[in-house]
């Protein structure tokens, strides 16, 4: 079946019409006019993937990957990289928009990632017959590959001379440690940060270092006795700011990460940040008035802190995220009652379409 595609959704789809109903076609751009074969037709939407490209957009690219077409991890290979920005600007303002019903007046800048390739620290494989591999996407369809174009080179060597056992995360600190019991984390301070195995920590380091660099810009700006910092980790933004002499109250659910949060915390001899654990995906209590809350929560999102934030009126809120459907879903809830001020996209996960974000947030006067 021939169809041109018109615009681009959330998830990586170019999106076209048939029979007034809409179209998610994997592997295509706006514009292009494609063979597809349907995959899954609902009563509101159909889904299907790209068989030939009939009239290539000017913004396609070769894919550098292999398997680009049976892993289908890194699914915008095949758009330039420029392109690749603009799609997550324009995925976000219409996400915003259709999810969290807010309009905001200007695009928001992009941040882009200077290595576009071998950008990520950590890779979860999957392990058959002695070969690595990923499963294809939303799939148990087990692809082998040599090597993954956007894992480090560090851990693309380690799968080149290890065979692998079982399913494996293969990571690599700011060190070149790999998958060693203690890992660590470079953030231009006097010392390292130390985590555990395991333990979630930013994928791009570049960008990481970007996104601390503008939140340490907002929070400079405030005047500021109490921060509030929910889903911290390790301590990646929290020992950054406690250095500079905030006093923070640093809410995680994850033992390993508190365990070390409170090694960091010791190393650098603070005394000015009380660790809190708390599931916050459940109703949770935490006492006290703050000036600041940020948030860094995982995809799913925090739904159950923003309805929190209802009750409360702390003034400011710095929301970082990496997923945008669930942030227009958590901004929509407290959209009457703060006010954006800024957003800003950072390009964390290259070749891919996820997006992450910052923002921030006022309380609104009355
Ligand atoms: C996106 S990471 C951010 C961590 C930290 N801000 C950083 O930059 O490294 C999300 C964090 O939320 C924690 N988390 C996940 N689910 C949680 C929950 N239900 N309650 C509290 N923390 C949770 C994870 O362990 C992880 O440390």
């Amino acid at each position: 079946m021939r169809l041109k595609l018109e615009g681009f959704a959330n998830g990586g789809y170019a999106t076209g019409i048939i029979n007034g109903k809409i179209v998610f076609v994997k592997n295509a751009l706006p514009g292009e006019t494609v063979e597809i074969e349907l995959v899954q037709e609902k009563k509101s939407f159909m889904k299907a993937v790209t068989t030939k490209i009939l009239e290539p957009s000017e913004y396609r690219v070769e894919p550098k990957c292999p398997y680009y077409l049976t892993c289908g991890g890194c699914n915008l290979q095949h758009a330039k990289y420029e392109y690749q920005l603009k799609l997550k600007q324009e995925i976000f303002l219409t996400t915003l928009k259709k999810l969290g019903k807010i309009k905001v007046n200007e695009i928001p800048k992009i941040e882009p990632s200077k290595k576009q390739w071998n950008y990520r620290r950590r890779i979860d494989f999957k392990c058959k017959n002695g070969k690595w591999g990923f499963y294809k996407k939303s799939t148990n369809q087990f692809t082998p590959i040599n090597e993954c174009k956007i894992a480090d080179e560090k851990i693309n060597e380690f799968i080149s001379i290890n065979r692998c056992f079982r399913n494996k995360r293969v990571q690599v600190d700011d060190y070149n440690n790999i998958n060693t019991d203690e890992m660590m984390l470079n953030l231009g301070l006097e010392k390292p940060l130390f985590y555990e195995k395991d333990v979630f920590t930013q994928i791009n380091r570049e960008i990481n270092l970007k996104i601390m660099r503008d939140l340490f810009n907002e929070v400079l700006c405030l005047e500021l006795s109490n921060i509030l910092e929910l889903f911290c980790g390790i301590g990646n933004f929290t020992i950054p700011l406690a250095t500079k002499g905030y006093k923070i109250y640093a809410v995680e659910r994850d033992i390993s990460a508190i365990s070390s949060l409170k090694r960091n915390i010791n190393n650098f001899g603070l005394k000015n940040i009380s660790v809190i654990r708390r599931n916050l995906f459940e109703p949770f209590k935490i006492k006290g008035g703050f000036d600041l809350l940020i948030l860094d929560p995982p995809r799913e999102g925090a739904k159950e802190v923003v309805r929190w934030l209802l009750k409360k009126s702390i003034k400011n809120i710095i929301y970082i995220s990496c997923d945008l459907a669930t942030l227009s879903r958590d901004l929509n809830i407290i959209k009457d009652k703060y006010t954006i001020e800024k957003i800003k996209l950072y390009d964390m996960f290259p070749q891919t379409h996820h997006v992450e974000s910052m923002a921030v947030l006022k309380l609104n006067k009355d």
